[in-house]
């Protein structure tokens, strides 16, 4: 049957309730950041409709052309820097706050807003747009800022080789300590009632969009708060429609700021 409820109309469809031996995972993606002003990847005016993703989010095509892809980041890197928290990060944050161990945030964004409106008990598993690794030797990665000027691409201090954005492109894989956190977070929550949330993501993208499925597979409650309906939407035990800025506080408990 499929789960989506366009407007809920009871308490128990509008807020999680949340009680004092509960757990919540949530997985946030794009569509939270969408109200600070940063563009989604798919649907309209996604970066991936105009922007080549094979060109700017692979490492094949880094090596062909690190100067393009240097650009495509080195503005992303202005844009998120001059975007700030909205309400939908905050209410994560303060979630959190309540929350403490029984609460872990999981983020597809590398945008870094997550961190900037609070919440500390976080994985980036899509890493980090203001960070900096070498793309030839181990040198441990370093947070950079900096919007390379047109041209420039910067060079390792220790191997020469181009450094390149902290961030997992298309073809790499997830760091496996993430996934075992996020694993060990299912696993250790047996007392009251586990909780997995999903917010602005489409569910195109793996392994992220089976997070439902490992929740499911624990007992756990699944909501998505999402713009469209996400790909995986029918795996979902309750889905609401609209702006996370508006319905991640709502959810929560938490009043709009
Ligand atoms: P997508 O761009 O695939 O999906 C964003 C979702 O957010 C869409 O389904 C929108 O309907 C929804 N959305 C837009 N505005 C919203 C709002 N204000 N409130 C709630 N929902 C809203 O983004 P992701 O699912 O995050 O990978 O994409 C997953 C990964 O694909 C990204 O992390 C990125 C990309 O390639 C890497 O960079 C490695």
């Amino acid at each position: 049957m499929d789960a989506f409820v366009a407007r809920a109309t009871s308490s128990a469809e509008r807020q999680l309730d949340l009680g004092t031996e509960d757990a919540l995972l949530v997985l946030t993606g794009a569509g939270v950041s969408a109200e600070s002003g940063l563009p989604t990847y798919r649907g309209s005016g996604g970066l991936w409709r105009s922007h080549a993703f094979e060109r700017l989010a692979s490492p094949e095509g880094f090596d062909a052309d690190p100067a393009l892809v240097w650009r495509f980041y080195s503005e992303r890197r202005e844009a998120a820097l001059k975007a700030l928290p909205n309400p939908g990060h905050r209410a994560l944050a303060e979630v959190e706050q309540r929350l403490g161990e029984r609460f872990l945030l999981v983020t597809q964004n590398v945008d870094g807003l997550h961190r900037r409106a609070g919440s500390e008990r976080l994985i980036e598993i899509h890493g980090r747009l203001l960070g900096t690794r070498c793309s030839g030797c181990n040198r441990p990665e370093s947070t950079d800022e900096t919007a390379y000027p047109e041209g420039e691409v910067p060079r390792c201090e220790q191997c020469h080789s181009a450094l390149r954005p902290a961030v997992v492109w298309f073809g790499e894989s997830l760091d496996p300590a993430h996934l075992e956190a996020v694993d060990e977070f299912l696993d250790r929550w047996r007392g009251g009632r586990l909780v997995f949330l999903a917010a602005g993501t489409s569910g195109a993208v793996w392994p992220a969009a089976g997070f439902v499925d490992l929740a499911r597979a624990r007992g756990a409650e699944t909501w998505l708060v999402n713009a469209e309906r996400a790909d995986n939407a029918g795996r979902f035990d309750r889905v609401r429609q609209g702006a996370s800025g508006t319905l991640l506080p709502e959810l929560l408990g938490l009043g709009a700021s």
